[in-house]
């Protein structure tokens, strides 16, 4: 378990999902930086806030975080394009389990409109309590920087 907050952002379409995995962290005992967005009922951007999650890494505000947008797609790929940010976006636990494992993922991308809340902590229960698998996956990962 990381002692640097969890980060949590995404866009209006995924502010309700937001609250949720903001709550859940809570109660698992991490704390939470949220980048944003507040309110559900102003549009914004998604890139900004894949922006905004990759600058708190980058700046060692946090170490991990979660992206969440209406799919999660597009979150994701902005997030993925800033050096240092591996998101990957998960629609099940396995997924989630894996991405850390052999990927070292460092940011959980979630739909808020295409998969359930409880599949949504499922998938985050897995991001945060798997390792890293480390042996052969160092050399790929390295290659992805
Ligand atoms: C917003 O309407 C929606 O396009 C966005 O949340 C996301 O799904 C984009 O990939």
């Amino acid at each position: 378990m990381t002692d640097k907050p969890i980060a949590i952002a995404g866009d209006h379409a995924g502010y309700p999902l937001k609250a949720i995995i903001g709550e859940e962290l809570g109660a698992m005992g991490y704390e939470v930086l949220d980048l944003g967005t507040h309110v559900a009922t102003t549009s914004v951007d998604y890139p900004d806030y894949g922006a905004a999650m990759a600058a708190a890494i980058k700046d060692g505000r946090c170490e991990k975080g979660i992206l969440i947008c209406g799919t999660g797609i597009g979150i994701s790929i902005a997030a993925n394009r800033h050096p240092g940010v591996r998101a990957a976006l998960c629609h099940d636990e396995t997924s989630a389990r894996l991405s850390r494992e052999h990927n070292d993922a460092n940011v959980l991308a979630l739909g808020a409109r295409v998969i359930g809340e409880v599949v949504a902590i499922d998938c985050l229960k897995a991001f945060l309590t798997t390792e890293f698998g480390a042996g052969r996956h160092v050399k790929r990962v390295e290659k992805l920087g």
